[in-house]
C-alpha cells in the first residue's frame, strides 16, 4: 500500500494501539477508562489502517486494552457538545435535517466511519477478533467484521443499537444474518439482548470458546496455523469462499473456484 500508516499521535488520539510484527497486525482498542468506547476518529483511523497496512501483513487481531472489548459508541456522541473535539452525531443530524441535502450528506459520513469495517473482508488479510467481556454495539459489529471471532469465557455481546433508538450502522447486520439467519438476528437485535459465550458458541456466533487466560495463547497458535498455507493461496481461498456465501446458488459458486483455481495453478507454474 502507499499511503502513510496512522502516526502514533494520530493512534493515540484515536484512542487505538498498532503493533505489526511481521505477517501479523495487532489492533489494540485502547481506552481503557471508556471500556475501549469508540468514537468516528476511531473508525475513520482505523480505515486508515486498513488503506496503509503493508503487504505482508496476513493476519490481523483485533482486542481491547484490559478485560472489556469495546462499550461500543462514545455515547458522547449523541451529546450536543460531542466527545472531545468530535462533532456530536446528533448536532449533525440536526444540522442535516435543516437542508435538502441533508439526507445523503449524512449518509456520506455514515459511509465514511462504515470505511473503518469493510477493509477486514478484504481477501489478503484474515481478521481475528479476541473478545474479553463486553461486545457492545459498534464493538459486537466490530468483532462481526472479522473473519473469525475467538471469544473468552466471559465474552458478552450485545447489539444494542435499536434499545438506543438506532439501526446497528456499522456492516455488522450482513454477517450476523449470515451467521445465525435472519430470524435469531430478528430476535437479537429487537431485543437487544446480551448473548454470553455460551450462547454465542452455539449460535456460531464464535468459532471457539476459551478460558480468558488462555485467549492469547489460542489467537497466537491459530494465527501461526493460518501462516502455515501460503499467502496467495489463502487470498484466493478467502476470496472464493465470500464467492460462495454470496453466491444465489452453486452454479455461480462452482464458476468461482473454476476461475480461482485456473490463477492458482498459473501461479505455481509460474513459481509462486
Ligand atoms: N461511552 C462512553 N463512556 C462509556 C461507555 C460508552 N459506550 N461505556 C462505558 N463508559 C464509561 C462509563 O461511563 C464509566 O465512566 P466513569 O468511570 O467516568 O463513570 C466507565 O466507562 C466505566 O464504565 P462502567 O459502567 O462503570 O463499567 P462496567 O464494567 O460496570 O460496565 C459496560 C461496562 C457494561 C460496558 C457499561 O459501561 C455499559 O453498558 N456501557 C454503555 C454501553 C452502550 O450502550 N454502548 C453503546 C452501544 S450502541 C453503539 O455502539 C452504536
Amino acid at each position: 500500500m502507499s499511503t502513510k500508516l496512522p502516526t502514533e499521535q494520530e493512534l493515540t488520539q484515536a484512542r487505538l494501539r498498532l503493533e505489526i510484527d511481521g505477517a501479523v497486525a495487532t489492533v489494540v482498542l485502547d481506552r481503557l477508562d471508556r471500556r475501549n468506547a469508540m468514537t468516528a476518529r476511531t473508525w475513520h483511523t482505523l480505515a486508515r489502517i486498513g488503506d496503509a497496512l503493508p503487504d505482508d501483513v496476513r493476519v490481523v487481531v483485533f482486542r481491547g486494552e484490559g478485560d472489556t472489548f469495546s462499550a461500543g459508541i462514545d455515547l458522547a456522541m449523541f451529546d450536543p457538545e460531542g466527545p472531545d473535539g468530535e462533532p456530536s452525531l446528533l448536532a449533525q443530524a440536526q444540522q442535516a435535517a435543516q437542508s435538502d441535502s441533508g439526507r445523503a450528506e449524512l449518509e456520506e459520513i455514515i459511509a465514511g466511519v462504515q470505511r473503518g469495517f469493510t477493509w477486514l473482508r478484504r481477501p489478503e488479510v484474515v481478521t481475528i477478533a479476541a473478545v474479553r467481556g463486553h461486545a457492545i454495539g459498534a464493538g459486537f459489529q466490530l468483532a462481526l467484521s472479522c473473519d473469525i471471532r475467538i471469544l473468552a469465557e466471559d465474552a458478552q455481546l450485545c447489539m444494542k443499537e435499536p434499545a438506543l433508538g438506532l439501526v446497528p450502522d456499522l456492516t455488522g447486520t450482513k454477517p450476523l444474518v449470515d451467521l445465525v439467519g435472519v430470524h435469531r438476528a430478528m430476535e437479537l437485535c429487537l431485543t437487544a439482548r446480551t448473548v454470553d459465550a455460551g450462547e454465542a458458541r452455539e449460535l456460531r456466533l464464535a468459532e471457539l470458546v476459551v478460558p480468558a487466560a488462555e485467549l492469547s495463547d489460542t489467537v497466537a497458535d491459530l494465527t501461526g496455523a493460518l501462516l502455515t498455507v501460503p499467502a496467495g493461496a489463502a487470498s484466493a481461498t478467502k476470496r472464493v469462499l465470500q464467492r460462495a456465501a454470496d453466491a444465489s446458488g452453486l452454479e455461480e459458486a462452482a464458476a468461482a473456484e473454476r476461475t480461482a483455481q485456473v490463477e492458482r495453478l498459473f501461479a505455481l507454474l509460474s513459481g509462486e
